[in-house]
């Protein structure tokens, strides 16, 4: 069977689909620590494109590879946060000088528990066979086979999921054996006049209810899909839009991920707060190291706020600027140390260009309770206001990672009304609540919250930060699988817990 006509490989990040097959540029996509350095690849997915369904023996056949060139067999897409990837069960095969290189990861590990090179004098274009049979794989170049290593779960698990990488032309992939092959879903999800949505539209000021998504498990779960296009109308790429992902080389764009999520969005009626232009974490090494900051900054916001425009209604502008332990209030970050704290004002007038009918926000953490965190938030959007600097709004995160964190609603209330006084409108982007096993008081924390914005004609959006424990970001990644946190409405299993319950009665 063919993979290649009729499947979409133009949701493929570095792929673009030509008259002679599927051209793949390399996008030395990494994976970087929050202080810059490379910590794993990151090729890409093709997600949105064909995948197989495999109950037995199958073989795999591709042509053009040439030196250089990566075909990657991933049983599920990686699982992918800013600072670690998952290695699913996965087999790359490249030719590397003049040899058939194949490496197998198992899913334990971030590195390949076997590679091997195979055969000698590959040149020109080469065709490659991958051939499964039981726990053996055989690989094959121009029909004759060079070698075998194991399967490690690369097959069993019952799926396939393409990857690429290097620089080359996928001219032909097929497919034959007991394989069966799925396009991406349909993105439209059933609605529900019970849902968190429908009863947030039915308010007498309807609010945004809003969640941060991945892709990975939008397109691999069809259960957390459907949650997702059903509760809520308001969608945040929880990492996708971050300059990592999106601008992984100086002036390489890599846009598929995040359009993925824009297209299941618009498919379900679901307001895009796009995250995030601006910020210190999640940064390609190249950004980190380039003497002409202001370019770069002003460079990324164009193109990237540009390429969405239209598309969403809403920008993070500037993530995280506030450190109340310096004089100035503000984060010395890589941009401030560039630019002073003239990069904040700079980036809003470059997003407003970019983008002039969305709405810009300034997203900030552990502003919610009084203290100098909030003192100093204040005091920055008062005075970009007082200065005519194009922001609309401000973000307040509503993390609470620890008991600490838990912010009186009334103290909470203070504060969006005092943003409402500047002519700001407020969001609670990305609430999360580390309950310990206490739902109860994991309820309340949210409800409350909930019922602020519900009132406050400033506050736009409820948003959360995911939904369910099965991907939440407060997940211990230390170990293998991670081991779900519980932070959020949703069980990994995907059932509701009180806080759904409790949101739902302020919405009634
Ligand atoms: C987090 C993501 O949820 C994680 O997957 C990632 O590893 C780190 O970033 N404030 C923000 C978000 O503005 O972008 C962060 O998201 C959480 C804190």
């Amino acid at each position: 069977m063919d993979l290649l006509a009729g499947h979409d490989w133009s949701h493929f990040a570095g792929a673009a689909p030509t008259g002679s097959g599927v051209r793949i540029s390399p996008l030395d996509r990494w994976i970087t620590a929050t202080e810059g350095a490379r910590l794993q690849p990151n090729p890409p997915v093709n997600l949105a494109g064909p995948h197989l369904e495999v109950s037995g023996d199958v073989q795999v056949d591709f042509t053009g590879a040439v030196n250089g060139a990566y075909l990657q067999l991933y049983a599920k897409p990686p699982v992918i946060y800013d600072e670690w990837r998952q290695e699913r069960p996965s087999l790359r095969v490249g030719i590397v000088g003049g040899k058939l290189e194949a490496a197998v990861w198992d899913g334990k590990s971030t590195k390949a528990v076997e590679t091997k090179k195979l055969g000698s004098g590959l040149s020109g274009e080469v065709a490659v066979s991958v051939r499964r049979s039981g726990g053996t794989i055989t690989v094959l170049a121009n029909g004759k086979s060079l070698g075998t290593v194991g399967e490690h779960g690369v097959f069993s698990a019952g799926t396939l999921w393409f990857g690429a990488d290097g620089s080359w032309t996928l001219k032909s992939l097929s497919a034959s054996g007991s394989v069966r092959a799925v396009d991406a879903p349909g993105w439209h999800q059933a609605p529900s006049s019970n849902s968190l949505r429908a009863k947030a539209s039915a308010l007498p000021r309807p609010i945004g209810i809003g969640a941060a998504i991945a892709s990975g498990p939008l397109v691999e779960d069809a259960a957390y899909r459907a949650i997702a296009g059903r509760e809520f109308n308001a969608l945040t790429p929880e990492n996708d839009m971050k300059p990592q992902f999106v601008q992984p080389t100086r002036g390489v764009f890599a846009f598929a991920e995040a359009d993925l999520l824009v297209d299941f969005a618009r498919a379900n009626g679901m307001a895009v707060h796009a995250h995030t232009l601006v910020w210190f974490e999640a940064l390609p090494t190249w950004m980190r190291s380039a003497s002409d900051k202001k370019t770069v900054l002003i460079d990324h916001i164009k193109a990237v706020a540009g390429h969405f425009a239209g598309r969403v209604a809403e920008w993070d502008v500037v993530n995280e600027p506030i450190n109340e332990d310096n004089s100035d209030g503000l984060e010395h970050n890589l941009w401030y140390q560039a630019m002073g704290k003239d990069y904040i004002t700079q980036a809003f007038k470059a997003a407003r260009q970019a983008d002039p009918h969305a709405v810009l926000y300034l997203n900030e953490y552990g502003a919610e309770p009084d203290g100098g965190r909030w003192d100093a938030l204040y005091k920055l959007v008062k005075e970009l206001k007082v200065n005519g600097v194009p922001i609309d709004g401000v973000g307040l995160q509503n993390h609470e990672y620890e008991k600490g964190d838990r912010t009186p609603p009334e103290t909470f209330r203070k504060h969006v009304k005092a943003l409402a006084a500047l002519g700001l409108k407020v969001r609670i982007s990305e609430m999360d609540v580390v309950s310990g096993g206490d739902d109860t008081t994991q309820a309340r924390e949210f409800a409350g919250k909930l019922a602020v914005c519900r009132d406050e004609p400033n506050c736009t959006t409820f948003g959360m930060w995911g939904f369910t424990d099965r991907y939440g970001s407060t997940a211990n990644t230390d170990v293998t699988p991670p081991q779900p946190g519980d932070a959020l409405p949703w069980t990994a299993n995907l059932t509701p817990k009180k806080a759904y319950t409790s949101m739902a009665n302020e919405l009634k």
